[in-house]
């Protein structure tokens, strides 16, 4: 089946993400239905969030359009009938499941059986979303990151039902929206980058806990070591420019010492049972005051801005460096 892009995407579920994903569809040419499930969301949270990333994207150049030539357009609404016109439309409602099975079943009343569904979960298996649906070769996951307008991130996720050639189409389509998507030819929980990161996470727990480094330290450690790289080239490439037979001789006695627990670790077991969510109510690893929580906001959309622009920079000279060729 060859895919048939009107330019005009659905997204299902306003929030944080939503948003973020509305924005960057626009200033990349498509056309936007927002369907707010809890319609207090479009009264004025999204719509004047969306006008805020506009703007910004406005002002560090990553379109050239106005926020008001952009929300042309977009069409804000809690009717699902409006969905009849999307090629694809993008669940990004929260992670909860009873929630999600019913956003499928109204979107699914609502359009055609060629139209693509897509989910922005986090971790839930593509594989058991899909059974939820009347159509389920049609849904995929779709997994963008925050801020979703600068990063060049995508996760396109096949479940088992899902053909590889849509996916594959769905990549080309993403590579036009200025992503540099990555396709999981095979349902794994967590998909690829969630499941390297929360590695990292566990390990890192394992340290703070076992006294070995403070919160701080590894904080700085992270940010000064892998993440100066990983921007630049990701992990296998790394190897190859630094020499890979060191790591090979390190994960000989390195991996049997690795922390490999499977239990929520107690530090952010506390917190959490706490009530504690981070920046959001100033309970976290770090606390933080209201000021101090709108400045680390502030500061980092214009850190992701920067590195958009860095990353831009090195994307093209990499490309010009050779065709990726991999052993596999
Ligand atoms: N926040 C992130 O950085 C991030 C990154 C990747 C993926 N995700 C995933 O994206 C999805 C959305 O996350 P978010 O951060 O935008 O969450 P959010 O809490 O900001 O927004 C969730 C939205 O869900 C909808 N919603 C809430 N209750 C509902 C209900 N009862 N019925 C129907 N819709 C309802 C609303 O539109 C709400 O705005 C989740 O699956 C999340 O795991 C989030």
């Amino acid at each position: 089946m060859k895919l048939k892009n009107n330019s005009t995407v659905g997204i299902v579920g306003l929030g944080l993400m939503g948003g973020s994903i509305a924005a960057s569809l626009l200033i990349n040419g498509q056309k936007v239905v927002a369907v707010a499930p809890i319609v207090s969301d479009i009264d004025s949270a999204a719509p004047n969030r969306i006008r805020h990333y506009l703007e910004e994207c406005l002002r560090e150049g990553l379109t050239k359009k106005t926020h008001d030539e952009l929300v042309a357009n977009i069409t804000y609404t809690s009717d699902y009938n409006e969905l009849h016109k999307c090629w694809l439309v993008m669940e990004c409602v929260i992670e909860n499941l009873a929630i999600k099975k019913e956003v499928y079943k109204r979107i699914e009343e609502c359009v055609s059986d060629n139209v693509i569904i897509t989910s922005n979960t986090s971790a839930m298996p593509i594989s058991m979303l899909q059974n939820h649906c009347r159509v389920p070769e049609r849904f995929f996951g779709m997994h963008w990151a925050e801020p979703s307008y600068t990063s060049y991130f995508l996760e396109i996720i096949c479940g088992e039902k899902s053909p590889i050639e849509i996916g594959e189409q769905l990549c080309d389509i993403a590579k036009q929206w200025g992503k540099e998507p990555t396709l999981v030819r095979k349902d794994i929980r967590g998909f690829i980058t969630n499941r390297i990161m929360y590695a990292m996470y566990r390990e890192a727990f394992n340290l703070v806990e076992n006294g070995y480094a403070t919160i701080i330290d590894i904080d700085n450690a992270c940010k000064n070591d892998g993440g100066r790289w990983m921007a630049f080239c990701g992990l296998f490439r790394y190897m190859d420019l630094t020499g890979l037979k060191a790591y090979h001789a390190v994960m000989k006695d390195l991996f049997p010492e690795l922390s490999n627990q499977t239990t929520v670790p107690k530090l952010i077991d506390d917190i959490a049972k706490a009530d504690g969510n981070g920046i959001s109510n100033g309970i976290g690893f770090y606390s933080y005051t209201p000021e101090e929580a709108k400045k680390w906001e502030e500061t980092f959309e214009e850190f992701s801005f920067d590195l958009h622009r860095l990353s831009s920079k090195y994307t093209e000279k990499i490309s010009e460096i050779s065709i990726e060729k991999t052993l596999e």
